[in-house]
């Protein structure tokens, strides 16, 4: 049970201005995944950036990038994050008509196919289809910023996943995105996930605390 947690920096908490050279110190730092929030002023009460910035992001990456995409209709933009490079796909059941026909069109275009959990949002949606679901990403605050509290109630959520995901015998990666601290972290390790996405607490104190921060977060 114990692994080590795949840890996977938001870079929603870094200094946009300086984008380049945070994501190179986030990975020496250790990060496993770098995780990019897509955001449209629409679908969540906020706007961050779009292909453009990940393409200029990718040109400084070594590790897989995990593009969490809180935009609808999602559809339309599928190509344009995978040509940017896009490893994994992340989307909302909400932000399109067919949740499976977005996650076939994403494996198709060659990332990784995930589907994200709202705080209200069901595990049932994805339980005819375990199939096509590569990833898995539980939020555990409501998505648009950085540097929410953490819900507690989504863990038996993310115990009702870990339950699927073993039903499946297939390592499907099992994420937490917000509020994730070492304290938090240690709650969600215990509730069956394997990878943790954290933006506050990994970029506080600047680049000199991003190691010590990022082995926080692993060994919680
Ligand atoms: C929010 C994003 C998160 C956010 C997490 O909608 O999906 O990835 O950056 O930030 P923290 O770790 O500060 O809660
Ligand atoms: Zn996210």
């Amino acid at each position: 049970m114990a692994r080590t947690p795949i840890i996977a920096p938001s870079i929603l908490s870094a200094d946009f201005a300086k984008l380049g050279e945070e994501v190179e110190a986030v990975q020496a730092a250790g990060a496993d995944w770098l995780h990019v929030d897509v955001m449209d002023g629409h679908f969540v009460p906020n706007i961050t950036i779009g292909p453009d910035v990940v393409k200029a992001v990718k040109r400084h990456a070594k590790v897989p990038l995990d593009v969490h995409l809180m935009i609808a209709p999602v559809d339309a933009y599928l190509e344009a994050f995978r040509e940017a490079g896009a490893d994994s796909l992340l989307i909302h059941p909400e932000a399109g008509p067919h949740l499976n026909r977005s996650l076939q069109h994403i494996r198709k275009l060659g990332a990784r196919a995930g589907v994200v959990f709202n705080p209200s949002t069901d595990p049932s949606v994805i339980r005819w289809m375990m199939d096509d679901v590569d990833q898995i990403l539980v939020m555990s605050i409501n998505p648009g910023f950085g540097g929410q509290k953490f819900m507690p109630s989504q863990l038996p959520k993310i115990a009702a996943l870990r339950k699927m995901i073993d039903e499946t015998g297939r390592d499907i990666p099992l994420e937490v995105d917000g509020g994730v601290t070492p304290e938090t972290a240690r709650l969600c390790l215990d509730a069956g996930a394997t990878a943790l996405v954290a933006g506050t607490a990994v970029f506080k104190g600047g680049p000199s605390a991003y190691a010590a921060n990022i082995a926080a977060l692993r060994s919680a």
